[in-house]
């Protein structure tokens, strides 16, 4: 480094706050301050501004009905189609646009303008109606990031049958779980994918998932594959391409749903085993994905827009499928790894398309900045005008290299908090309002109300640690658990409200910090959820895998501190009388994971104890669990019913 860069980066390293680049200011899609107190003025009123970025069928009578809470029910009366907002509306004006551009691992692309998604979305709208789809069946979707996924979800959409996406990587138990809970008889597939360049089996996987599905289920395989896997359909198995060529040119008209009608379902890891199906609505959370890309990403038309994330979490469902394509721009969409072939695979990507956004997770980002500046720097990145980051808190270092050697100091950097249950973005800067804090998300958005309080629920000082709150209900929220409104009181609104007050306050189970400015650090989940690569793992989901597994009699799982996935799973695990602790069983304990949750929770470190710490009423012990996995100072262990074993667990995860 020459002594100017060496200085650069000192300044760099010291510097924590940092003013939005006036080159960005100029052009944003919002710069006035004032919104915050247009918002707060006007609330809930404000957030017609959400629902006017889109095009309703009918007008709604009322922004917020909130006489039956925490039931809340946003723009009522309203009517609209979430496909029809995604597509149709923009055909006059950009309909030879392009909606999607997608790229495959293996370096093939595929364009869809807007009018031609529009033919492939009503083509197999009208698949799906043949088949047997009727307005409110849950369609499951079961895909990798292939074209096809958002063309079936935005089919669904518009026929009014709500979607369920599991995400490809999840294991076939976990696709059968979630098509019995949501009972769903309809599938969408594929035969497999790429991975570094080797084709991978999909279908096996999905049809052993199959298995356990209690409803006979219809099933649609695209061949994403050709030659590459040869595979057969069974019974009520129809190839994708056959039945779309028996409805070339269909035409299907948006079925009117009412803001209120289900969009789709999304499950996530909750502390219990059972996953939780979060309830989306077509008018409050369309209108929010809008808003927030919009007002956050700053997402225009004509931009080129790179949402690097997996459409089988929320975070694509909201920022690559409904947010982008509800404001007519050209989303970007990637099939595979950031490494295949070479590690400059997404710099490429930005440099070949002209992205002018690009929205990825702080895991990406640590990986990047250990494979080095070189890779960015092979490539011309200046189309880039804007970066965001979501999933996991992202440490002030990942922090300043993506500002520098991705954005070359002139892009701001949104870091956004939000859930799979909040629809959207809810914490975070605006990009062209206010200065960045590395390593904190900042305030809450305009027109959110999120604070910080603490166990009694007194809101906390600045420089405090205290949890995250939000009191006021917001337009992209979730409406309930899929068929349990009790489970959805209990787990989000029991918390902190108070029910003869009539004060409904939601409780997203997330530790932070407040400074004096009111920017929000978000420190991590206070319940039993892992975040592995800014993706959320239950605990007792992976437990009773590893409890599943031959020889264990008992098994806890936490959260260790993991350099690039953020948290790693670590699993303590006894052994039955005869059971041997050993290799074989270690590969046992983390096969059986991977084949019920999927690799993603493949377990870091396998311990094996003879006893887990416990108190006297004999609860496990996590928080200490995590400390030894952290190497950390333990708190106090004399309330142990077994203080003993805590020496000796220590023991062993530090001994190799
Ligand atoms: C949990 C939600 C939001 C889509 C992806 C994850 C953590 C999310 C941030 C951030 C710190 C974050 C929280 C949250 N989280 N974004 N910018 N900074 N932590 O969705 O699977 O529903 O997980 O992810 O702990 O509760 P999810």
């Amino acid at each position: 480094m020459s002594d100017e860069e060496t200085q650069l980066e000192a300044r760099l390293e010291e510097q924590d706050s940092f003013e939005p680049p006036a080159s960005f200011v100029e052009g944003a899609n919002v710069s006035d301050p004032a919104i915050y107190d247009e918002f707060e003025e006007n609330w809930p009123e404000c957030w017609e501004r959400a629902a006017d970025l889109l095009e309703w069928d009918e007008p709604y009578d009322e922004v917020l009905v909130d006489d039956d809470e925490p039931f809340y029910e946003w723009f009522t009366g309203g009517k609209l189609n979430a496909s029809a907002n995604c597509l149709d509306r923009h055909l006059d004006d950009r309909g030879e646009e392009l909606a999607i551009q997608w790229e495959g691992e293996l370096g093939e692309t595929r364009e869809f303008t807007y009018e031609e998604l529009h033919r492939e979305v009503n083509e197999f709208a009208a698949v799906l109606r043949d088949l047997g789809v009727e307005e409110d069946d849950v369609v499951t979707m079961y895909m990798p990031m292939i074209p096809e996924l958002p063309i079936a979800m935005l089919a669904c959409a518009r026929i009014g049958a709500p979607h369920s996406v599991v995400f490809a990587g999840f294991s076939a138990d976990a696709l059968a779980t979630r098509m019995n809970s949501a009972d769903s008889e309809y599938l969408v597939t594929c035969d497999g994918y790429y991975r570094r360049g080797d084709p991978l089996d999909h279908l096996s996987k999905a049809n052993e998932g199959l298995e356990d599905a209690e409803r006979e289920t219809t099933t649609v395989v695209v061949d994403r594959l050709g030659d590459d896997l040869d595979h057969e359909l069974g019974e009520n198995q129809h190839d994708y391409d056959d039945l779309v060529a028996e409805q070339a040119g269909a035409v299907v008209e948006p079925v009117v749903r009412d803001a209120e009608d289900m969009l789709f379902l999304m499950y996530t890891s909750g502390t219990t085993g059972e996953p939780k199906g979060v309830k989306h609505t077509t008018g409050g959370y369309l209108s929010y994905a809008a808003w927030t890309s919009h007002a956050v990403l700053d997402v225009k038309p004509d931009d080129t827009y790179w949402c690097a994330a997996d459409i089988g979490w929320i975070t694509g469902h909201s920022y690559i499928v409904y947010g982008p394509l509800a404001l007519g721009t050209t989303s970007v969409m990637y099939e595979g790894t950031p490494d295949y072939p070479e590690k400059d695979r997404l710099w490429e990507i930005v440099e070949d398309y002209g992205v002018n956004q690009l929205y990825t997770a702080p895991t990406a980002i640590r990986a990047f900045m250990k494979w080095g500046s070189e890779y960015p720097e092979r490539h011309d990145l200046s189309s880039l005008r804007l970066l965001g980051t979501v999933g996991e808190p992202i440490n002030p270092k990942a922090w300043k290299w993506y500002y520098k050697h991705i954005g070359n100091e002139a892009c701001p950097i949104v870091d956004t908090w939000w859930q799979t249950e909040t629809g959207g973005m809810m914490i975070t800067t605006l990009p062209a309002i206010g200065e960045m804090k590395p390593g904190s998300a900042g305030p809450p958005l305009p027109g959110i109300s999120a604070k910080l309080v603490d166990e009694t629920g007194e809101e906390v000082a600045p420089g405090e640690a205290g949890y995250v709150v939000v009191d006021r209900p917001w337009p992209g929220m979730l409406r309930t658990l899929y068929r349990n409104d009790e489970r959805f009181i209990d787990e989000y609104w029991s918390a902190y409200s108070d029910e003869e007050e009539d004060e409904w306050v939601y409780f997203p189970e997330d530790g932070a910090k407040i400074d004096d400015d009111g920017y929000i650090t978000i420190l991590g989940r206070v319940d039993d959820v892992i975040n592995v690569s800014g993706h959320r793992l239950g605990t007792m989901e992976i437990e009773s895998a590893v409890v599943g597994v031959e020889g264990v009699a008992e098994a806890a799982t936490v959260g260790g501190d993991h350099e690039m996935k953020g948290e790693a799973v670590y699993v303590y695990a006894i052994l039955e009388d005869g059971y041997e602790p050993g290799e074989e069983m270690e590969q046992a304990i983390i096969e059986g994971v991977e084949e019920a949750i999927g690799p993603i929770a493949r377990p870091e470190k396998v311990v094996f104890t003879s006893e887990l710490p416990k108190t006297r009423s004999g609860k496990i012990m996590r928080r200490l669990l995590e400390d030894i996995a952290n190497d950390e100072e333990l708190g106090d262990t004399s309330t142990l019913r077994n203080p003993d074993v805590v020496e000796d667990i220590q023991g062993k995860v530090s001994g190799d």
